[in-house]
């Protein structure tokens, strides 16, 4: 099993990607911390999904709080290790820039960019510099590279994470933390879900693989980027998008 006694951090895990990458490592023997506004329905599956004397905990947590982020990466490192941090919340509010109010921009940056910065930056601190390993995966998106009419706010917020992911890898690396990112293309989860059909048509139609992606797909590449299989792999942004942008 690739993450054997591994102690792995998932934000916004209670539904889609984030659930999908918590089952995975979970497959692969890790124990499980996530945070997200409620436990979600899939609580009871990630339990007995735990294999080997592994968990899974809950914590009710807002990754734009800095104290209920500190509290967070402060009670997981309390009781040992933190291998991996998967910054995965985020959300969407599309408009186009010329109506749209300054709280739907700040909104976005605020979870997208601003949250995985504090969730980072507790971590980090402690991967750097006590435990000298671990492993960040950040949740870009191809958007964040591409650009996307009406999410503006959206791609910048990725695009930010982007150039964040490569600078704290420049920053770490000497001490042993890798930080990498994914960037899916359009995968199926609520988050899509909510685009109006004739869109999520069009975008199938771009798609080289000719469908839309599974949360699965996501969460294998978080897996390899998680776990020792990428161990000379750090700064790099993969793309699972099924050929979308190349
Ligand atoms: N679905 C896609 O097509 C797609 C494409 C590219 C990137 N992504 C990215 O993948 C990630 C997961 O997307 P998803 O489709 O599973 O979304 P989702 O909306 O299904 O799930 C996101 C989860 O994050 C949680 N969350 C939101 N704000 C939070 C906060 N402030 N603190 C804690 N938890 C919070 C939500 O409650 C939810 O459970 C996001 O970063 C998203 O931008 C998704």
């Amino acid at each position: 099993m690739l993450l054997r006694g591994k102690v792995v951090l998932v934000t916004g895990g209670a539904r889609g990607i984030g659930k999908e990458i918590i089952m995975k490592v979970l497959s692969e023997g890790a124990s499980v911390h996530y945070c997200d506004f409620e436990e979600g329905p899939f609580k009871k599956d990630m339990d007995a999904a735990a294999k080997n004397g592994a968990s899974v905990t809950f914590h009710s947590a807002n990754i734009t709080d800095e104290d209920q982020v500190k509290k967070l990466i402060g009670d997981i490192t309390a009781s040992g290790s933190l291998d991996v941090v998967v910054n995965n919340a985020g959300i969407t509010r599309d408009g186009m820039v010329f109506r749209m109010p300054l709280d739907q921009w700040e909104s976005v940056i605020k979870v997208n960019l601003t949250g995985a910065f504090l969730v980072s930056r507790e971590a980090s601190a402690f991967m750097a510099l006590k435990q000298k390993s671990g492993s960040i995966v950040n949740m870009a998106s191809v958007v964040g590279q591409m650009g996307n009419a009406g999410q503006t706010n959206y791609s910048a917020s990725k695009a930010g994470l982007i150039g964040f992911t490569k600078s704290l890898a420049k920053e770490t690396a000497k001490r042993n933390v890798r930080v990498n990112a994914v960037a899916p293309g359009f995968i199926e989860t609520a988050m899509t879900d909510k685009l109006p059909e004739e869109v999520k048509a069009s975008y199938v139609n771009a798609i080289p693989l000719g469908r839309m992606g599974q949360a699965e797909d996501i969460a294998n590449t978080v897996l390899f980027l998680a776990c020792d299989l990428s161990s000379y792999i750090t700064g790099q942004v993969i793309r699972v998008d099924g050929g979308l942008v190349m």
